[in-house]
C-alpha cells in the first residue's frame, strides 16, 4: 500500500530530523555558564564565578596567580570566549587562553596576553603545538584597548585548520598540512584553560620591565563562554551548526586576514630568517 508506506516513511524522517537537531542543538547553543562549563582549578579565591554564572574574574598577586579549566574537552568546534584584560599597569602580567591536551605528545592551540605599562600596547601572543612541539609563534598588536572593554577571542578548530579570530576578524590560520608532513591536530580532545599569571621574567622583551607589586592584586575578566561542537561524529553534519566546518575563510575574511598581518602582526616565525637560517619549518614553505 503506497499510502502507508509513504505515510510511515515521512514519520520515521521527521523521528530522525528531531534527533538530529536535537543532537547538534544542545551542543551548539551550550551557551556559557561558568559553574556548569568550568572548574577553578588554582589561586584559591583569586579564582571566582559570579553573577550567577555569567561573569568569572582571574586575579595574580605576589604570592600568586590564578586559574581555571573547562570540564569538557573538545574534538573539533567553535569556542568563543569574551576577555576584559588588566587595565593599568599591567606589565610582567600574562594571561593566557588556551586549548591544550594531555601528555607529552600534545596539541595546544593558544593565546597569551603580555601584559604592559600604562598607555603602551599589550601583544597577543599566539602558538600553535602539534604532537608535543610548537614554536610556532605569531605576535600581533590589537586594534583596539584590551582593558576597556570585553573582545571575543575564538578558535575555529576542523579537521582543515585552525583559525584564530579576534571580534569574528582572523588573524592567525594553521592549515592542515599534513601533505608536506606536518602533524596537524585531529585525534586527542582538548581542555580549555585560561591562567593569569607572573612572567616578569620574559614577557617584556625579555625582563627589562618588572611587574609593579604597588598596583596588585591585578584583574581580568571573562564572561559569554560559547562551544559550538558536534556531540558525535561531525562529519554527518547537515543539521548541524554549520559555518566553522566549512573549508577555507571567505573573501572578506580573507581581507580581514591580510589587513591584520599587514598592519598588526609584529612578530612570525615564518619569516624569521635568523631563527631558521638552517631552513623554516615545512608549514612555512607554502
Ligand atoms: C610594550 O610597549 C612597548 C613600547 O610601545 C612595545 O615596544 C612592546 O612591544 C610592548 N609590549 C610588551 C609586552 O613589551
Amino acid at each position: 500500500m503506497p499510502m502507508a508506506s509513504s505515510y510511515i516513511n515521512s514519520g520515521f524522517s521527521i523521528i530522525l530530523f528531531v534527533v538530529l537537531v536535537n543532537t547538534c542543538s544542545r551542543v551548539a547553543n551550550a551557551a556559557g555558564n561558568f559553574y556548569q562549563d568550568f572548574d577553578l582549578t588554582w589561586g584559591e579565591n583569586r579564582a571566582k564565578i559570579f553573577r550567577e554564572g555569567q561573569l568569572l574574574s582571574l586575579s595574580l598577586d605576589k604570592t600568586s596567580g590564578s586559574g581555571f579549566q573547562s570540564k569538557k574537552e573538545y574534538l573539533f568546534g567553535r569556542i568563543d570566549m569574551q576577555l576584559k584584560l588588566v587595565a593599568g599597569n599591567s606589565a610582567g602580567t600574562v594571561t593566557a587562553y588556551y586549548l591544550s591536551s594531555q601528555g607529552p605528545t600534545h596539541d595546544e592551540i593558544d593565546y597569551e596576553f603580555l601584559g604592559n605599562v600604562t598607555g603602551q600596547p599589550y601583544i597577543l601572543h599566539t602558538n600553535v603545538f602539534t604532537q608535543g612541539k610548537g614554536n610556532r609563534e605569531q605576535q600581533f598588536y590589537l586594534w583596539f584597548d584590551p582593558t576597556k572593554n570585553f573582545h571575543t577571542y575564538s578558535i575555529i578548530w576542523n579537521p582543515q585548520h585552525i583559525v584564530f579570530l579576534v571580534d569574528n576578524t582572523p588573524i592567525r590560520v594553521f592549515k592542515n598540512a599534513e601533505s608536506v608532513g606536518v602533524p596537524f591536530p585531529k585525534k586527542q580532545p582538548m581542555r580549555i584553560y585560561s591562567s593569569l599569571w607572573n612572567a616578569d621574567d620574559w614577557a617584556t622583551r625579555g625582563g627589562l620591565v618588572k611587574t609593579d607589586w604597588s598596583r596588585a592584586p591585578f584583574t581580568a575578566y571573562y564572561r559569554n563562554f560559547n562551544a559550538q561542537t558536534c556531540s558525535g561524529s561531525c562529519s554527518n553534519s547537515k543539521f548541524a551548526n554549520g559555518a566553522w566546518q566549512s573549508q577555507g575563510l571567505d573573501a572578506y575574511s580573507q581581507r580581514r586576514l591580510k589587513w591584520v598581518q599587514k598592519n598588526f602582526m609584529i612578530y612570525n616565525y615564518c619569516t624569521d630568517y635568523k631563527r631558521f637560517s638552517q631552513g623554516f619549518p615545512l608549514e612555512c614553505r607554502r
